[in-house]
């Protein structure tokens, strides 16, 4: 799996759908798993298909990160591979320029390593102010929509202290990503009064959340 935060090339990974392939299938045991996870690794390196969680706000010590942060770890017990993206380690003039010239090098690195290659999307999208995150839409601008967005797949997660969801937000981006000629996909999760499902250490407590991640993880895979 790989981060933003200056892990090697050699981690770099690819992602591919597999039917077969959920820790949930009774049908499957260990043995098929482990035949089932080679045939991915091998299958990833010539299909060149890579999913990444992004994660939406650079706000230090955020929930919506604590949530990111167990899409991070169902996909890793899965063995699915897949990158971690934050808005946390981004420049602050990047959101607040949108146009450098020439490109800030710290999102051209971005562009090329994480997003460019990215062929499907995990948003993690917290809610401020009844959407989301102006910041969010700052990076976005400033960013080669061509070669990051366009023709990719997304499915959108909101999370808020409020009972929304982040709802709204999550049809605003539906709208802004299709106009970025990104396929979304129809199951959206909101989370909503998100401190109540998270312990003290911040890790999710709630089995129907996690039932729900389940659900929409697998139909990313297939989508
Ligand atoms: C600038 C700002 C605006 C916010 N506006 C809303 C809001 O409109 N509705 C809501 O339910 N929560 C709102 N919140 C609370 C967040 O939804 C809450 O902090 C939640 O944990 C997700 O944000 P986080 O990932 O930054 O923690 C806001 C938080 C911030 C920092």
């Amino acid at each position: 799996m790989k981060r933003f935060r200056g892990t090697s090339p050699a981690s770099l990974q690819i992602l591919i759908s597999f039917d077969a392939y959920s820790p949930q299938s009774p049908a499957v045991d260990n043995s098929e798993h482990a035949f089932i996870e080679v045939i991915l690794l091998l299958a990833f390196k010539f299909i060149q298909i890579m999913l990444t969680i992004f994660h939406g706000t650079a706000r230090i010590n955020s929930n919506s990160r604590k949530i990111a942060d167990y899409y991070d770890e169902v996909l890793g017990k899965r063995n699915i591979p897949h990158q971690f993206f934050t808005l946390e380690n981004v420049d602050d003039s990047i959101f607040n320029k949108t146009f450098h010239n020439p490109k800030h090098p710290q999102l051209q690195s971005i562009e090329d390593h994480i997003l460019g290659p990215t062929s499907k999307y995990i948003f993690i999208i917290p809610e401020y102010n009844g959407s989301f995150p102006g910041m969010f839409k700052g990076f976005i601008d400033a960013s080669d929509v061509k070669k990051c967005f366009h023709n990719k797949k997304a499915c959108l997660t909101g999370v808020a202290d409020g009972r929304a969801g982040n709802l709204r937000g999550m049809e605003h981006l539906t709208n802004i990503f299709n106009h970025m000629k990104m396929n979304v996909l129809h199951f959206k999760i909101p989370i909503s009064q998100v401190s109540t499902h998270l312990d003290a250490q911040g890790k999710l407590q709630s089995d129907e959340i996690k039932a729900m991640i389940d659900q929409q993880l697998d139909l990313m895979l297939d989508f």
